[in-house]
């Protein structure tokens, strides 16, 4: 059984996500934690906890992190996931309860507790992982790798070159990115390459069963979302998004990977959050310069979208 954590600012995609993990069979969601992203963090642990129950999830721990980046202001980005964060579709409120601990000491306790390494998957700014990397680094002996939504090995979308996620707390990414764990960086190259057929979200829009049908109904939001970001080729399929990066942890086969040194931007206001990959190296891991060797990560520039499609679906319907 994998053991996993999602970080999340859920948000249409996490939403997607959190109903991946929480019905596919071979992961154990040993936590959810929640940061200030998408929407307010009030929001988040609100849309979470909403999405845990329409999944049919059992008593996975919740806990409530960061309200605002390491350094930066917190932006919403309502126009693309709704006032609500959730698509405005009016979903009953939950009555789960956050545990009592903040996000990092939930982090720390899931992760030492864990019999086998865990794959934590951040999906959201990487506010409350820089900050367990910082608190309680030696947990990070017990992480398998870091499976992360964010970055951009080419186009941004928050701005021309930055990712939303790296975007929001660059700070935080540029702490990650050095923490000495495996990572693999599942950013915009992959993002919109899994995308579901109008005629499968209308079945599962169309379910009975709780999860599936939120699940068809926040795709097709997604499909008719406009914005800063163009989520769909007008052609009425529906991409996954963070899901996909769950998708990566579950099944890296379907990835198509480059091992390369990757820098966050800080410093200048016209290219900050944006994920400098240097792909002159890519290939060469023996003889790249040494100051760079140990910024390598996985860097997802493919994905067999049908395979993770296929994925996605028969795990939210089985
Ligand atoms: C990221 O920002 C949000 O729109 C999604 O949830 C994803 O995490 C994409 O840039
Ligand atoms: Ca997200």
């Amino acid at each position: 059984m994998q053991q996993m954590i999602l970080d999340v600012d859920t948000g249409i995609d996490d939403a997607l996500a959190l109903m991946l993990a929480v019905r596919h069979p071979g992961v154990n969601l040993r936590a959810v934690t929640c940061v200030a992203g998408n929407a307010s963090l009030e929001q988040v642990v609100r849309n979470t906890l909403t999405v845990l129950d329409a999944a049919g999830a059992g008593d996975v721990p919740v806990a409530a992190g960061a309200n605002r980046p390491l350094l930066a202001d917190a932006h919403p980005a309502a126009h693309v996931h709704g006032v609500d964060g959730l698509a405005d579709l009016g979903l009953p409120a939950s009555t789960r309860q956050v545990v009592p601990l903040h996000a990092v000491e939930l982090l720390r306790r899931e992760i030492l507790a864990s019999p086998t390494p865990v794959t934590l998957v951040p999906l959201a700014p990487m506010t409350n992982i820089a900050l367990l990397v910082r608190t309680y680094p030696e947990v990070l002996a017990n992480v398998e790798r870091i499976v992360f939504m964010g970055g951009s090995a080419s186009v941004g979308n928050a701005t021309a070159v930055a990712e939303f996620n790296t975007w929001h707390d660059p700070e935080a990414a540029e702490i990650v990115l050095t923490a000495g764990v495996p990572i693999t960086m599942y950013g915009l190259d992959v993002f919109y390459a899994v995308t579901i057929a109008p005629a499968e979200i209308a079945t599962l829009a169309a379910s009975a069963e709780a999860g599936a049908q939120l699940t068809g109904r926040l795709l097709q939001h997604l499909v008719t979302v406009k914005g800063g970001e163009v989520r769909v080729a007008g052609d009425g399929h529906g991409d996954i998004g963070d899901a996909g990066a769950v998708c990566a942890a579950i099944d890296p086969v379907g990835l198509t990977t480059v091992h390369v040194p990757v820098r966050v931007s800080l410093a200048d206001p016209l290219t900050r959050g944006q994920t400098v990959v240097d792909h002159r190296t890519a290939g060469h891991e023996q003889d790249g310069a040494a100051d760079n060797s140990s910024r390598r990560i996985d860097v997802a520039l493919g994905v067999d979208g049908a395979r993770y499609a296929r994925l996605f679906v028969e795990t939210i319907t089985r």
